[in-house]
């Protein structure tokens, strides 16, 4: 396999001009660096998902279910809204099924809010629910604040300290992966042909 690596980065924010996916945007160029690395990128907002209860494998339930399935890991962006994540990310996880595709996928998130006290709030719920779904939540939480005057309009970075460690997302995610899930199962995988982490 030419790409064994497979990164699933979903985007919490789907208002006209978001600044979500400027952030996320930074975190797919880098891990994009990485030759062995595959991205997608799914705005969760675009999927039709239905409420909690009502249809948990539609067609764009079993599309996203299979995504998470397939990826070695999974980067979640979010902005801060009332003071927790997009509960559009709430509802991409509602239609990972019970139990979640989500158990054991190493997580990196990152969180972007226009406030100063940036998107800790965000994060922190994250990371419960997602430790809840047995997910391996990445220990670093990456927190951009006054994220509009952060970026321009048109999504260029303004300030390169926060570029540095919205890439460095990346980064730990990447080193996690070489540290502790490629030694497991890279061989194995690339002797089958799969993709690393999609048997798991
Ligand atoms: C419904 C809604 C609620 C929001 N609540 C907060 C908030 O609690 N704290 C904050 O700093 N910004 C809040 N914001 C501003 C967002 O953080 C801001 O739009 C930022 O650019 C990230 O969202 P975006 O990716 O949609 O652009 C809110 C925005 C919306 C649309």
């Amino acid at each position: 396999v030419e790409k064994p690596i497979r990164i699933l980065v979903l985007n919490g924010s789907i208002r006209a001009g978001n600044y979500t996916a400027m952030a996320s945007a930074l975190v797919v160029d880098e891990l994009r660096r990485h030759p062995k690395v595959h991205v997608e990128v799914i705005t969760i907002g675009e999927l039709k998902l239905d409420p909690p209860g009502i249809n948990p494998n539609s067609t764009d339930a079993k599309r996203l279910q299979d995504a998470v399935k397939g990826a070695t890991a999974v980067v979640i962006v979010t902005p801060e809204y009332h003071g927790s994540f997009s509960s559009l990310v709430k509802l991409a996880i509602e239609n990972l099924g019970f139990p979640s595709v989500l158990a054991g996928k190493p997580i990196a998130l990152l969180g972007v809010a226009a406030g100063t006290i940036g998107a800790i709030k965000s994060l922190e719920h994250l990371r419960g629910v997602l430790s809840h779904v047995g997910a391996m939540v990445l220990p670093l939480l990456t927190s951009v604040p006054n994220v509009q005057s952060v970026f321009d309009k048109e999504g260029h970075c303004l300030d390169p300290k926060v570029e540095k460690m919205v890439r460095g997302v990346a980064t730990q995610l990447m080193q996690y992966i070489e540290n502790a899930v490629c030694p497991r199962v890279t061989l194995e995988a690339l002797l089958r042909g799969e993709p690393v982490g999609a048997a798991h």
